[in-house]
């Protein structure tokens, strides 16, 4: 009987020490996991690019005729955003260069910029949409095609543009910037005037740093 009553003590000891034992490991497993996951966190932070992602809103810029007749009116939808957790960017003194085809020609060629009113400046895992607009001169006998084309009332506009964005680049890290850089812009295909860039599809044109076509190359 006492001999008995030993042993039970004894077992509900041990028992006790196993279940204290099997719960400091549960402890410790479920501090590891969260250390592991807050780690992994991290890393995917540092570890998203410090680049500047620039994008055609609608992939299309309207154009329309304004006062007087024949004063067109320019209008183009950009956003802009940083992914990086780590790095603000800055891009300053910025334009936007149109290229495109006015009639059959083979190659596309300049024919208009926008500059921009503001720089632009993003901060952590943020996003800018910027609206610009401007009037060009198409008048020149140079442009007449181009004019020709957007004043027409058939609204043919040029189905496959490029819009081109040039300006001055800046990766800032926390303590100080890295050296400033020209960074240009490809965005293809654009719709710019006619119908197509009024019911052109919801999504917008990425921008590359490749020129679609030599001819469109700002460099
Ligand atoms: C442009 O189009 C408008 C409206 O059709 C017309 O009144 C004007 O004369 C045109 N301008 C030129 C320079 O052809
Ligand atoms: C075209 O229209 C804009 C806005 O109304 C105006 O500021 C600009 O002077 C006009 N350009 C010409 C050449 O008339
Ligand atoms: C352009 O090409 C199309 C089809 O190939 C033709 O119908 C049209 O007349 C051409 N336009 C010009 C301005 O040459
Ligand atoms: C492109 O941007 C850089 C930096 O802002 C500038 O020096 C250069 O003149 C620009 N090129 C054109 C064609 O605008
Ligand atoms: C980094 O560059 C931006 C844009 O040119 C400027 O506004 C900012 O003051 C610079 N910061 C430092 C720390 O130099």
């Amino acid at each position: 009987m006492a001999a008995d009553d030993l042993d039970d003590g004894r077992n509900t000891a041990v028992f006790r020490w196993r279940w204290i034992d099997a719960a400091r490991y549960l402890v410790a497993l479920a501090v590891t996991a969260l250390i592991v996951t807050v780690i992994a966190h991290a890393v995917h932070v540092l570890l998203r690019p410090d680049v500047l992602v620039v994008l055609v809103n609608k992939g299309s810029l309207a154009v329309e005729p304004g006062t007087p007749a024949g004063n067109l009116s320019f209008g183009l939808d950009m956003e802009f955003a940083n992914p990086s957790g780590r790095v603000v960017i800055y891009y300053e003194h910025i334009t936007a260069y149109l290229y495109g085809q006015a009639n059959n020609k083979t190659a596309a060629s300049y024919f208009a910029n926008i500059p921009f009113k503001e720089d632009v400046s993003l901060k952590q895992d943020s996003t800018k949409f910027e609206y610009l607009h401007a009037y060009p001169d198409l008048t020149s006998s140079d442009y007449k095609p181009f004019f020709d084309l957007f004043n027409s009332s058939a609204k043919k506009g040029i189905p496959e543009g490029v819009v081109v964005v040039n300006g001055t680049l800046t990766i800032g890290l926390y303590w100080s910037n890295q050296t400033a850089r020209t960074a240009t812009y490809y965005c293809w295909p654009v719709a710019i005037g006619g119908d197509s860039s009024e019911d052109s599809a919801a999504s917008g044109a990425q921008c590359s740093d490749d020129p679609p076509t030599p001819e469109a190359s700002l460099t």
